[in-house]
């Protein structure tokens, strides 16, 4: 739905399918674990503001709105046109962009950026629907009950957590309660991190070619802690 930085789009396949009929992302972003899985139940938890009014957005709105969004040009920025409502520029900040952490406002010069916008508009509007049933918060992990679920946490991770939006980057995280917090959950757990991570005993997962550099993926796993 959203093109964010540090989403699991292109890893998603490779952790553990889910074993209970509800999936908890106690770090939601763009939710690529629970949107794989959208028939179950959802919740998703998100501290950073502008990404979880856009959920809330989407949840609400129609193919038409999405769909009625500005045809926007490499160049042209979101200040050019008129919204509906300020999450409608926020999600359409998210396109003339990919993968980055905070809405922008100038579409890409890269290509032919104009395109790849309308290809996002059909694959959103072609998937509100997916979304309608969802449980979608605002908060901290830690305001979550520790329900007996598959538990998908992908924290800012430690190195490489701090290009999140000040407000929510790794800075914030005290790895060693939210390690304590990850072994108590109920049900099925994931972890997900970079193989540079100390704080759990990650295993590695899935090595990733970047434009720049390689890292690997790294997961901690537990099918049921007996809790
Ligand atoms: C690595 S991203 C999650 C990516 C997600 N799995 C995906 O596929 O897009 C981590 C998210 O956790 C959010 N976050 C950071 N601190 C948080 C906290 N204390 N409680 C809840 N969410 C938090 C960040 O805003 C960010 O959206």
């Amino acid at each position: 739905m959203i093109s964010y930085y540090g989403s699991k789009s292109k890893v998603i396949k490779y952790y553990p399918k889910p074993i209970h009929d509800l999936i908890i992302e106690p770090f939601a972003g763009s939710a690529r674990y629970a949107l794989e899985y959208f028939e179950k139940d959802v919740i998703l938890i998100e501290k950073y503001e502008t990404l979880y009014k856009i959920w809330k957005y989407l949840q609400q709105c129609s193919p038409k709105d999405i769909l009625g969004l500005p045809k926007m040009k490499s160049g042209e920025t979101t200040d050019d046109y008129n919204f509906d409502c300020i999450e409608a520029k926020w999600l359409m900040g998210f396109m003339v962009q990919q993968g980055v952490n905070a809405p922008r406002k100038t579409v890409s010069k890269v290509g032919n950026f104009g395109k790849c916008i309308e290809r996002d508009k059909m694959r959103i509007s072609s998937s509100l629907y997916k979304i309608k049933h969802w449980d979608i918060r605002l908060g901290d992990y830690r305001d979550l009950k520790n329900k007996k679920a598959t538990w998908f946490i992908d924290p800012p991770y430690q190195y490489g957590g701090e290009y999140y939006h000040s407000s929510v980057n790794n800075s914030h995280l005290d790895f060693k309660e939210l390690s304590k917090w990850c072994k108590k959950r109920r049900g099925q757990t994931i972890v997900c991190e970079n193989t540079k991570a100390n704080w759990m005993n990650f295993k590695p997962l899935k090595e990733m070619h970047g434009s720049k550099n390689t890292t690997t993926e790294a997961i901690w796993y537990k099918e049921n802690n007996g809790i």
